[in-house]
């Protein structure tokens, strides 16, 4: 049965063996048919056939003039080369007469892996400038054996995490890894977000995971690309950014992934460039670009806010300051004349309480159970985005469909609000909120298609099925 539920080996402190006569995901009877599964998949291939070779990606001379799909080792995220000693030693014994060239020495090789492992290198700093020189060398050498009408493309799907940036905002991950790619002479493209992993691997928040694997789409930077200055940059990103961050929307794309995925776009502007120089006359470095394209990214979702209702902007504002917490109701009374809004109005509504001199938000779990939107005066998209997430935690999707159905266009609004919310409470470290708010987007294409069926009209009960006139 499967070794590696994490890339790690960690001690197992009730059974070391999988029950042989359970019948549930782990068992015996699956651990033969996984593998079973698989041979029998391979024994179907029939497009063609593969071609395996084992050669440092820093030296390698087997890309040239192939189109490249890469995907490279990700900083310091797993260190494979130790995992696989845990295989390596067993195959070696039985393989070792097949395959002499493979099992040479008596462990894994370990020096050219591309890891920026502190362990392995005596410091952090020697780790990083490792990973940078090599990673360097290895983008370096796809970048001019590729082949030139096609884009190279790179799979990176490690998630940029606000902690480690000295800002709060660009991760070491993610910086050193495009310097490399941009140092190498590539410039970006764009980022197609994908769905790669399985659904119950997605977990998002706080494992530094993805939904999607993000992939880079990179070509050789041309040689005469001009020179630019931080205002022409940021200039650029916040007239192109905006688009690009409504694109991605319109795509559906999962909120735990959208800054990922709008380094693309960012990232298409700065290699744009031979170089950005602030105002010193230095080149802006990646890090710094990073935080750019991050500020714009929220200033273009906070200009969305324009898009909402007044309930809803209030609930916005005072959320970020409260989330679902008590506040003083002078403050919420202040706020709402400054959005045109009253908190009667809001409580009358039914997304507020007030109560003793402190106001609070509703959770989506004390909203009404039997809200009918049709039947609702003041519609807000506050209140049908916890309104869906209530019918999604509570029942699931058929029930969100079913209002999703009589909501009709206004539902999109809770979508969109849904993606402000996520990223505000990535920022705030509010986890489970989050959670609720990437979780409805990402049900978002199921919903809809169980809208759309609720929308058709029925076949009628007294009316024959075809062929039973
Ligand atoms: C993200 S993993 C690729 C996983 C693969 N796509 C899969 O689905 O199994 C990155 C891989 O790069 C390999 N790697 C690390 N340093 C390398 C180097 N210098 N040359 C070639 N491969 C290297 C690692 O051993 C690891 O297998």
């Amino acid at each position: 049965m499967q070794t590696y539920k994490r890339q790690a080996v960690p001690m197992t402190w009730d059974f070391p063996e999988s029950n042989v006569f359970a019948v549930s995901a782990i068992c015996w009877k699956n651990a033969v048919k996984y593998s079973a599964d698989n041979l029998e998949a391979t024994g179907r291939l029939t497009c063609g056939y593969g071609f395996a070779k084992q050669s440092d990606a820093a030296t390698q001379k087997m890309s040239a003039d192939k189109i490249i799909s890469t995907d490279p080792p990700y900083y310091d995220n797993i260190g494979y080369a130790d995992l696989s000693d845990f295989f390596y030693v067993w195959l070696r014994r039985s393989l070792k007469s097949v395959f002499p060239d493979l099992f040479a020495t008596v462990a894994v090789p370990k020096a050219e892996e591309l890891v920026a492992t502190p362990y392995r290198h005596g410091s952090k700093e020697k780790a990083e400038a490792f990973f940078l020189e090599g990673m360097t060398q290895a983008m370096h050498r796809l970048a001019e054996q590729a082949h030139s009408a096609f884009p190279v493309t790179i799979y990176y799907a490690f998630k940029q995490s606000e902690s480690d940036g000295v800002d709060g905002n660009a991760s070491t991950g993610w910086d050193t890894f495009l310097d490399a790619v941009i140092r190498a002479g590539f410039a970006i493209s764009g980022t197609w977000p994908i769905r790669t992993e399985l659904a119950n691997k997605v977990s998002g928040i706080g494992h530094n995971m993805l939904a999607s694997s993000i992939i880079l789409v990179c070509r050789k930077r041309s040689t005469d690309a001009l020179t630019a200055t931080r205002g022409d940059f940021v200039t650029a990103l916040k007239s192109e950014l905006p688009a690009a961050l409504a694109y991605l929307q319109r795509g559906n794309i999962a909120p735990v992934d959208l800054a990922q995925a709008a380094i693309g776009p960012g990232m298409a502007i700065y290699t744009r460039y031979s170089k950005v120089l602030d105002a010193e006359g230095k080149p802006l470095s990646v890090r710094d670009a990073l935080t750019l394209i991050n500020q714009t990214l929220d200033e273009a979702l906070t200009e969305q806010e324009g898009d909402f209702d007044e309930d809803s902007r209030w609930a916005l504002a005072w959320f970020e300051q409260s989330g679902f917490a008590e506040g003083e109701y002078g403050v919420a009374e202040t706020l709402s004349k400054a959005k045109n809004t009253s908190v009667s109005g809001m409580v009358e509504a039914g997304i507020l309480a007030s109560k003793g001199g402190k106001v609070r938000l509703l959770r989506p779990n004390e909203l009404k159970a039997d809200w009918d939107p049709a039947e609702d005066k003041r519609l807000t998209a506050w209140e049908v985005l916890h309104q869906l997430i209530r019918a999604l935690e509570g029942t699931g999707e058929g029930a969100v469909a079913a209002l999703v159905a009589k909501l009709g266009s206004k539902a999109e609004a809770a979508r969109e609000l849904a993606y402000r919310l996520y990223m505000l409470c990535e920022r705030k470290k509010r986890a489970a909120e989050a959670l609720s708010y990437n979780g409805l987007v990402q049900s978002w294409p199921e919903i809809c298609r169980l809208a759309g069926e609720t929308d058709k009209p029925k076949p009628h009960r007294d009316r024959p099925l075809p062929g039973q006139e």
